[in-house]
Parts: C-alpha cells; sequence; structure tokens
C-alpha cells in the first residue's frame, strides 16, 4: 500500500494544484495523483478572465465568478513569490465587439465604433462598436499550471503522476481509500478534481465539450511584440493576445464526446471568424493547434463542495470558466475541507441534479477527519452514491445504469451530443443495419467513441433466427 496523506487529490489540473497549494499551506499533508498533467483542461484553455464577456447573468455562479477575479491580482503576486516565476497576469480589459446593434450585456461599457477603433487599431470595419470590460483578461494558463505545480511541490504535496484512480472504495459514509494503477491510496479525506473524466469515477453529470484552439504568431513589422492590446471576444470568436506575440484564438462548442482530433470544418471557423474581427492576424504564422475538453455540466456551474461520502469533496464540472475559477475554488474547497464552509458553495452542490434521492441521505459538510486506521478497509465495490450503485457486468463495472439506442437519431452529431448528455456508457448497436449500410446506420459504428462506451450489440435487421444467433454470436466475440 501506498503513503496515507492527510488528503487525496485526484486530478492534477490548475484545481487540484490550487486545492493542494492551499490545503499544505495550511498544514495538511496532501498527495495529489495525476493522470497526465499535459491532457487537463488547464492546459488547453486561452486563459480568459471573463465573466462579463461571457455573459454569466447575476446570481451564485457571477458572484462566484467575481469574487475568484478580484483575487487574481493577489494569487499572481503569492505564485510569483513562491516560484519566481510569472503567471502572465494581465488584466488589459476585454473588448466584445458587435456586428449589429448592442444586445443586452450584465456588466460592461458601450463604446461606439470611433471609439473601439481608436481603443485598439486593426479591428474589422464592420464592428457597430463593442462592450467593454475594464477589469477583466486573461491569464497565460500554460504559466499558471506549471508555475501552481511547482508551488505545490516546492510547498511540499505530493505530486505523483502518470496514476490513474480507477475507483475510490466506500465503507457507510466514509470513503476508505482508492484504488489506482499505483496501487491502493488511503486518506483522511478526498478531492475529487478530475474535470471532464469526473464521471468516470462518479455518476456526477460531468461530460466533456470539446474545443478547439489555434494560436498565431506576430511577425515582425508590426507593433511588435504585440499590437493586440486587448482581449477580443467577438460573436462566435475570441482573441487573446500574450505579451511576448503569440495570439490565441478559440474555440469551438461541440459534444461529440471524447473525440479527438483538430478537425477542417472547427479550424476554418476559427481562421474565418478571427480574419474577419481582427484582419491584421490573417496573414500571420500559424504556430500550433490543438484541441481539450470542458468539463461541462448541466446548468453550466461547477459542482463544488461536500460529496456523497463525509470525507470526499467535489470541485469539478468548471466548464468554460476553470482558469477564471481557480483561485476561489482553491481558497473554498480548502476552507470547508477544514471546516469553515463558505455559504456560497451551497449553490453548487451535486445534490441539485439528485434532489430526491439525496434527501434520504445526510450529507452534511464535515471538517477534515483523519484516516481511522482501525476500521478495517472490506472488500467494497467501488465506492459510488448509495443510491446509485454501479453496475457490474461479466467483471466490468459501469457508474451509469442506463442503457441507450443508436437507430433513429436525425444524424451522428445528434446521436454522439445525446449520448454524452444522457451520461450512459452502454450502447446497444444493431450489428446486422450497421454491416448492410442500411439508413441511417451508415458509419454509426465507426461514429462512437468505443474506449469511452461499450457496445451492446442487438440482432435488429436479422430476418431468420439463424442470421440472429449467427449475429449474436458475432456480438459475443464467438463468431
Ligand atoms: N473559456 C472559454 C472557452 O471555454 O472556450
Amino acid at each position: 500500500m501506498a503513503d496515507t496523506p492527510d488528503a487525496l487529490i485526484v486530478g492534477g489540473g490548475v484545481i487540484g494544484l490550487g486545492i493542494a497549494l492551499r490545503l499544505q499551506q495550511q498544514g495538511v499533508a496532501v498527495t495529489l495523483l495525476s493522470r497526465d498533467f499535459a491532457e487537463a483542461a488547464s492546459h488547453m484553455a486561452a486563459g480568459m478572465l471573463a465573466p462579463g464577456a461571457e455573459a454569466i447573468p447575476p446570481g451564485p455562479y457571477a458572484t462566484l465568478c467575481r469574487r475568484s477575479l478580484a483575487r487574481y491580482g493577489d494569487w499572481a503576486e503569492k505564485l510569483e513569490t513562491l516560484t519566481g516565476q510569472s503567471i502572465g497576469y494581465w488584466p488589459s480589459g476585454i473588448l466584445a465587439p458587435q456586428y449589429g446593434p448592442p444586445a443586452d450585456a450584465t456588466a460592461g461599457t458601450w463604446l461606439d465604433a470611433a471609439t473601439v477603433h481608436h481603443c485598439q487599431a486593426g479591428l474589422s470595419d464592420q464592428i457597430a462598436g463593442a462592450w467593454w470590460y475594464a477589469d477583466e483578461g486573461q491569464v497565460d494558463n500554460r504559466a499558471l499550471a506549471q508555475t501552481l505545480r511547482l508551488a505545490a511541490q516546492e510547498a511540499g504535496v505530493n505530486i505523483q503522476e502518470g496514476v490513474t484512480v480507477q475507483g475510490f472504495q466506500r465503507q457507510g459514509n466514509q470513503i476508505q481509500q482508492v484504488y489506482s494503477t499505483a496501487g491502493a491510496f488511503r486518506a483522511g479525506h478526498y478531492v475529487l478534481a478530475t474535470g471532464a473524466w469526473a464521471n468516470d469515477l462518479l455518476p456526477i453529470p460531468v461530460s466533456p465539450v470539446k474545443g478547439q484552439m489555434v494560436a498565431v504568431q506576430v511577425p515582425p513589422g508590426h507593433d511588435h511584440p504585440q499590437p493586440l492590446q486587448r482581449v477580443l471576444y467577438g460573436p462566435g470568436i475570441y482573441i487573446v493576445p500574450r505579451r511576448q506575440g503569440r495570439i490565441v484564438i478559440g474555440a469551438t462548442v461541440e459534444r461529440v464526446g471524447f473525440t479527438p482530433g483538430n478537425t477542417p470544418v472547427g479550424l476554418t471557423h476559427l481562421f474565418a471568424e478571427a480574419s474577419r474581427l481582427y484582419p491584421v492576424l490573417q496573414n500571420f504564422p500559424v504556430q500550433d493547434c490543438w484541441w481539450g475538453f470542458r468539463p461541462g455540466t448541466p446548468d453550466e456551474a461547477p459542482i463544488l463542495g461536500p460529496g456523497p461520502a463525509d470525507n470526499l469533496t467535489l470541485a469539478t464540472g468548471h466548464y468554460r470558466n476553470g482558469i477564471l475559477l481557480m483561485p476561489i475554488t482553491a481558497d473554498l474547497i480548502a476552507d470547508q475541507i477544514l471546516g469553515r464552509s463558505d455559504p456560497l458553495l451551497d449553490a453548487f452542490s451535486w445534490q441539485r441534479f439528485h434532489p430526491a434521492p439525496a434527501a434520504a441521505h445526510s450529507i452534511s459538510p464535515q471538517p477534515m477527519q483523519l484516516l481511522d486506521r482501525s476500521t478495517p478497509a472490506t472488500d467494497q465495490p467501488v465506492a459510488m452514491m448509495a443510491d446509485s450503485a454501479p453496475l457490474t457486468i461479466a467483471g466490468r463495472t459501469f457508474q451509469s445504469r442506463l442503457m441507450t439506442g443508436s437507430g433513429k437519431y436525425q444524424d451522428l452529431t445528434v446521436m454522439n451530443r445525446a449520448i454524452a448528455a444522457s451520461g450512459c456508457e452502454i450502447v446497444t448497436v444493431a450489428v446486422r443495419r450497421v454491416q448492410t449500410h442500411a439508413p441511417g446506420h451508415e458509419g454509426l459504428a465507426e461514429a462512437l467513441d468505443w474506449q469511452k462506451l461499450w457496445m451492446l450489440p442487438n440482432t435488429a435487421g436479422c430476418k431468420t433466427a439463424e442470421e440472429a444467433v449467427r449475429v449474436a454470436r458475432l456480438g459475443a466475440g464467438n463468431g
């Protein structure tokens, strides 16, 4: 068995790292397990700090975002003091240009076209004006992730990279240990901060929302190193300048599960809309392109605070605003674990998605409890919410009991989006119809990500008993 830290954080993105740092700074011995530092949404983002430009409506979510934005300057300074490295915090203001008359904006000042062009040269002459968010801006998200990791390591956090957590073991209302590719880990308190992959470990409604991104580099001959001095947040596109001449352009919003890759249609959209809004960049050399998976939730707000066991805290589902929300998440979650829960967290409980069954359990915020070694761990299966035990079939465990079909969707995109939104892990496929390219079944088998889904073959479309038996055998891998 591996170490026994006081707190164990699953997830090595900025959310997990921020919480780890804040806990360790307050005397908690933290171990953090990270599957792949580079795959976290933290690296894939643009780093915008943009609650107004993102049009987050008034309410607890906007309050959370505003409180986080207000902490960024301090966090940037503290991280720089701890590590000697900059996170590229740049409160440059955000311009949100519009091609037509102003629509409603929750917080922002309307600037007419002349003022906008004065504020930032080189913008499209088609714009009618822009909303101006003076207190918003950006951080270099990759520098932030690196710096947080360094700060956490220097503070004493035990970061274990390349470790995949496979499940929680629960006894009563307590998590006893986690199973991982590096063995079992025990702790007094556990934090789930695995972003878009949270649903691999708990049946909470977090699903991936893919975003494609591209970056160009300002060549010599322009206002070097960076002619763009504001973040631009236009219709369907944002353009984020870094001080040293890189310009990050984003992002598509695609509900295609964990389908990897940049696509011609995605990149074409980014190039076209960016060139329309800021024509200056259309001949800038492309530096790189990439994609990532935002952790989406049904109401697009994060899931924070006490989880479905007394010593489990959730910090996931930050969707489009994980970078913005890092400081407040780290501060409030560390406080909650240490028994100082902020009432603002109540609005982000996982229980908002499970109102009826949740009432049956008393899951309340509890201060951190040290591991009770007097209670032997049992071989109870992977821990899940008590009202939703995992389903095990032939040795394979599924967190969702929902099985969905794959026929009769309008198209494959709608199918993929519906299946991703349902959170199901088992999808049934009419093998015969796929084989015979029956209408609606062309390309169906290839369209789904079978790394994430389990195919349940069915015999629909077979015309004789013999054919059905043959297809069933094929499905069982026995054909
Ligand atoms: N924060 C912007 C995005 O998720 O695309």
